[in-house]
């Protein structure tokens, strides 16, 4: 057992995690292997730390896994992470069922390859009826995106008189994101020593505790999750209060 993981105060959990998963190019280039061998490496601790996170009670997990900015890198490497992610979707599939965890996927889904997209619909259909935790991947994901998105459909609601401008208010501003009907990440992880945000969920995390670790994504093991999630539980989140107030 874990010492670590013994410390977790479960009635202080976060109910959804948010990840931005990094370092896997530089994880390769420190073992002299190329960039897709950091990626393949990725997927193991994708795999424990959506265990982790389940084992815990965490209720969403969501992983940045390619982001629009992405399909700037070269097409090796672009068509590489596409394909990985068939495989990953396909191979996890009876793991994902088998601890109950629901597959969703937020971003620009439509413009992923033709094969990539079919497998990830397949996945997301297969696992819809699980509820212990939601395993929720950013593919093709920008914030901007997103918050663009939201506001050209609420356009098109108006011109069709189905929403009224003076409703919309934070609630209804987020039943047209792409993460309509989950709650706020109370954390947030970064790992690779990177201290920035890159264009990820830029609403929802107004609130968030953020955490940088300078531990590669393929080296991120549990207990470096639950020394994440220790090191929120030991902050104080005011909400602009005073401590006294709390
Ligand atoms: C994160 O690792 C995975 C993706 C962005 C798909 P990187 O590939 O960004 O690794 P570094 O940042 O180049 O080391
Ligand atoms: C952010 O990582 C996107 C994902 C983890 C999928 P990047 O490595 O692409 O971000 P930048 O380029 O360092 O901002
Ligand atoms: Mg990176």
């Amino acid at each position: 057992m874990s010492e670590l993981k013994d410390q977790i105060d479960l009635q202080k959990l976060p109910r959804h995690i948010a990840v931005i998963m990094d370092g896997n190019g530089r994880w390769a280039k420190a073992h002299g292997k190329p960039r897709v061998f950091g990626h393949k490496n990725g997927v193991k601790s994708v795999r424990e730390i959506t265990e982790a996170a389940a084992e815990l009670g965490v209720e969403y997990l969501t992983l940045y896994a390619f982001s629009t900015e992405n399909w700037s890198r070269p097409k090796l490497e672009v068509n590489a992470l596409m394909h990985l992610l068939i495989q990953t979707v396909r191979n996890e599939l009876k793991t994902l069922n088998d601890n109950s965890i629901r597959l969703n996927a937020i971003g620009d889904l439509t413009k992923l390859p033709e094969k990539t997209y079919k497998v990830l619909m397949e996945g997301i259909e297969n696992t819809k009826t699980n509820n212990r935790m939601t395993l929720n991947l950013a593919l093709n994901y920008s914030s901007r995106w997103e918050i663009l998105n939201a506001v050209k459909k609420m356009a098109s609601d108006i011109k069709q008189d189905v929403l009224d401008p003076k409703a919309i208010d934070e609630s209804c501003f987020e039943s047209y994101l792409t993460t309509k009907g989950i709650p706020d990440p109370e954390l947030l992880i970064r790992t690779s020593g990177e201290q920035r945000i890159s264009n990820y969920l830029l609403w929802q995390i107004a609130y968030s505790e953020l955490y940088f670790t300078n531990v590669y994504w393929p080296d991120f093991r549990k207990d470096n999750f639950y020394k994440a999630i220790l090191d929120y539980q030991s902050r104080e989140r005011r909400f602009g209060k005073t401590s006294e107030q709390l």
